[in-house]
């Protein structure tokens, strides 16, 4: 008998049971929810890794990634399961309100200023910011001198991406000829459809794994602006108010804070007073 093509085998059906193990391996080391309804999306997801593994059925594959503690499936197991939908300027009333409220605030004070986008996916949150804080140093020369902004997510499929900063040419195409012109460079050739960021702008960005769930974050600074959005809401909401704790170690006092447009620390016990509603600052005492 022929052996059979696993690639055009039929889509495995992920029992009850399979999505549990997977399910709770998720929410507890990624703080995930996964809720039965999530189970569709974790079999078409995992299907992937099926195909590319060669393996048939669900079961062998939580042998091979568990029962071995295989590392590198786990963070590959991680990356597809993770939602890491972003784009340029997206949310952009955040962006507006960077420019007209919180750069002139802390260009008073800072020459070099700090910020961190947290859950930064495939690196077109970084660079947004990246972009308005230089649009901000040109027009109002003198006043901050220096800025990084550090990008940190767990999945390591996007934070390559990330790093490496290239983009489609349909979605660059959509921002606004200036900032194209200024921080995107064309591929020469025309066939590959994308453009890098350009260096000057990439020399302010730099890139982490990091794990909300981990006891400590042990990053390298204490910021000024923390961007954290469209995460939380993946969280339940007692893991939102120990993640958003977890952020108050590395922000500055009367540092700001970004949630998504859908998240909010309403009812949380956080050293954080709403300047707009998914914006925060944090309250100057010492935690
Ligand atoms: C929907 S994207 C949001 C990207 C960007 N902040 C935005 O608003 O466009 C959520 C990101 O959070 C990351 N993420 C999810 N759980 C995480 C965790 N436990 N630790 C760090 N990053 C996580 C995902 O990998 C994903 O890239």
């Amino acid at each position: 008998m022929q052996e059979q093509n696993r690639s055009l085998q039929p889509v495995q059906e992920l029992t009850d049971k399979e999505f549990s193990t997977i399910a709770k391996y998720i929410e507890s080391t990624v703080g995930i929810k996964m809720p039965a309804t999530k189970r569709i999306m974790m079999q078409s997801r995992l299907m992937r890794r099926l195909r590319t593994l060669n393996i048939g059925t669900f079961s062998e594959y939580i042998d091979y990634v568990f029962k071995s503690g295989n590392t590198d499936e786990l963070t590959l197991m991680i990356d597809v399961l993770t939602t890491n939908k972003t784009e340029f300027f997206r949310e952009n009333d955040h962006f507006d309100y960077l420019t007209k409220m919180v750069l002139p605030e802390l260009a008073g004070t800072k020459k070099n200023v700090k910020i961190w986008s947290a859950g930064c996916s495939s690196g077109e949150e970084p660079y947004t910011i990246s972009i308005v804080v230089s649009e901000f140093i040109k027009n109002n020369p003198g006043k901050i001198l220096n800025f990084s902004v550090t990008g940190t997510d767990i999945s390591t499929k996007v934070l390559d991406k990330a790093y490496n900063a290239v983009y489609d040419l349909d979605v660059v195409d959509q921002l606004p000829q200036h900032l194209k012109k200024s921080y995107f460079l064309k591929s020469t050739d025309k066939e590959m459809n994308c453009a890098r960021i350009k260096p000057e702008l990439r020399r302010h960005v730099s890139f982490k794994r990091l794990n909300f769930m981990d006891s400590d974050f042990r990053m390298p600074e204490i910021y000024d602006i923390i961007f954290c959005r469209n995460v939380l809401i993946y969280f339940d909401k007692e893991t939102q108010e120990k993640v958003i704790g977890k952020f108050m170690k590395y922000l500055q006092p009367d540092g700001y804070l970004f949630l998504g447009h859908s998240e909010t620390i309403f009812s949380m016990n956080l050293p954080l007073r709403t300047c707009v509603p998914t914006v925060y600052k944090k309250v100057n005492k010492t935690i």
